[in-house]
């Protein structure tokens, strides 16, 4: 199983390899992730992460391609990022994108009709929105993650009353 763990900082998975800027991580290979490709060959790993990477990056529908480039057909992407209305999404000043539970709805069935964003596609495997603590004890974050029909209507509806704090994406390349 070969990992590629995209800004792994301190926090690099286990087994993988780490990949950032910053010589102070736990990086295997240093690059800027802003420069296209990154130093691997096409479909050489069977998984990728990166956790609270992409709002960092200057592109985020490259940067997902890149992503798509460098797994094998039907390797797993898994994405983690701050969701819009969390404090940290905005606190750092750093983050150059403030993204909801449907940003990367996109790569998925029809690339959501804009197939001029990205002919990449991704098959959904899972998105799980957690919630800031009080909102998950009186059950919003079930009642989110159950029922797609009702994320939908809280990302339109409630979102900035009940809160999220961080979306979990699970994806699957989908190549020919
Ligand atoms: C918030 S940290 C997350 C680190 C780690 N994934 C974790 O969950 O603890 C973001 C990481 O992305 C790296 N990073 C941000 N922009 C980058 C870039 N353009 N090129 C390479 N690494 C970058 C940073 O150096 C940092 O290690």
């Amino acid at each position: 199983m070969r990992t590629l763990d995209v800004g792994c900082g301190i926090n690099k998975l286990p087994g993988s390899i780490g990949i950032d800027r910053n010589a102070a991580s736990r990086a295997d290979v240093i690059c800027d992730l802003d420069h296209f490709p990154y130093p691997f060959r096409d479909s050489s790993f069977n998984a990728l992460q990166a956790v609270h990477v992409v709002e960092h990056l200057r592109d985020v529908m490259k940067t997902m391609e890149e992503f798509h480039r460098l797994v094998r057909p039907g390797g797993e992407v898994f994405i983690v990022t701050p969701h819009y209305t969390d404090f940290s999404s905005f606190c750092d000043p750093t983050h150059r994108w403030h993204l909801n539970s449907f940003s990367l709805r996109y790569f998925g069935e029809d690339n959501a009709g804009y197939g001029y964003y990205s002919n990449v596609r991704f098959e959904e495997i899972s998105v799980h929105v957690k919630l800031l603590a009080l909102w998950r004890w009186l059950g919003f974050e079930f009642l989110v993650n159950a029922f797609p029909r009702y994320r939908r209507f809280w990302e339109h509806y409630l979102c900035y009353v009940v809160r999220g704090k961080v979306i979990e994406w699970r994806l699957r390349a989908i190549k020919k």
